[in-house]
């Protein structure tokens, strides 16, 4: 059956509170327009916890671009039927002002992890994320919770928030659900008309390239970049925002490989921004 979604803080509290006695409490937290890739989360959740709560929130401060926010695809009907259908337990739906009744006056000051990628490129996306996170933990007071790693930064932002502030809460990263061409699964592809979602995977493939390069011997990161960026065809509909080779531990650029390294990269497609990112390990055949 499908669960009604609770609105409030208080509710979820309370739901929650009964049901933690039959065992481990795992959150999925999630902006809706649900997906394979949200799907991937709950059923690993489904998995590890006896009771699996599914937050569904597009959450205002951490969109940079007023026009995104207000596009953001939203389906809540629908969203409660994947839920359903993958046994969730509880869904959090509530509204901004049940969530923000007023401003906010403290966030979450995230640091270093936020410098690059995404971080540089969207002022205060990284703020919004984290402080949600922290709210929407203080509120499902869940004993795990499921991210993907299809948002490598925003993952590692997590676990440090967590490691920082002894938040008592298991975070477990999940692997990259792409449709058969590489292509992500993102919310976003639905923005996606044919034409544009032709060239969508350009990402994946340089990405790809970088993973290929490094494997079998390439350490100078602007011959990484350079090789990777001849995979994104030549396009007006394409922009390449950013793609860099960065540390997994503290997501700073490298200056040569020497160990394992993420390429993540953002482009856009037409007025579609996508993001994804490839873990590379160095081969020992040098070039
Ligand atoms: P959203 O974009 O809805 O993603 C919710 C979770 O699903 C995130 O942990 C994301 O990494 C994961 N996810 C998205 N696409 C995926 C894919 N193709 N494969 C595997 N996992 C995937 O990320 C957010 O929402 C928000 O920033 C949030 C954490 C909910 C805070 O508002």
């Amino acid at each position: 059956m499908t669960p009604d979604p609770i609105t409030t803080i208080a509710a979820l509290r309370g739901a929650v509170a009964g049901a933690r006695r039959a065992g481990p409490v795992g959150l999925v937290p999630t902006m809706g327009a649900l997906h394979a890739g949200h799907a991937s989360l709950i059923d690993r959740a489904r998995q590890e916890c006896a009771t699996v709560v599914v937050s569904i929130f597009v959450n205002p401060i951490q969109f940079d671009r007023p026009e995104d926010l207000e596009r953001y695809p939203r389906s809540l009907e629908t969203d409660a039927a994947i839920c359903a259908a993958h046994g969730v337990d509880l869904i959090f739906a509530p509204s901004v002002e049940e969530m923000y009744p007023a401003p906010l006056e403290c966030h979450v000051d995230v640091g270093r992890l936020a410098d690059h990628l995404c971080g540089r490129f969207r002022p205060g996306h990284f703020k919004g994320v984290a402080t949600v996170v922290l709210k929407l933990f203080q509120i499902a007071q869940a004993d795990r919770a499921y991210f993907g790693e299809k948002d490598a930064q925003q993952l590692a932002i997590v676990r440090r928030m967590v490691t920082d502030f002894s938040i008592p809460i298991v975070i477990v990263g999940v692997a990259t659900v792409r449709e058969g061409d590489g292509l992500a699964l993102s919310s976003r592809n639905q923005r996606l008309n044919a034409e544009e979602r032709q060239l969508a995977p350009a990402l994946y493939r340089a990405l790809q390239r970088v993973k290929s390069d490094v494997a079998s011997g390439v350490d100078d990161p602007e011959t990484l970049k350079r090789s990777a960026a001849r995979e994104i065809p030549n396009d007006n509909r394409l922009k390449l925002e950013y793609l860099e080779i960065v540390d997994p531990r503290d997501f700073q650029p490298v200056a040569r490989v020497t160990g394992p390294i993420v390429a993540a990269g953002a482009l856009w497609v037409g007025a579609t921004r996508l993001i994804d990112n490839v873990a590379c390990a160095p081969g020992t055949r040098r070039v």
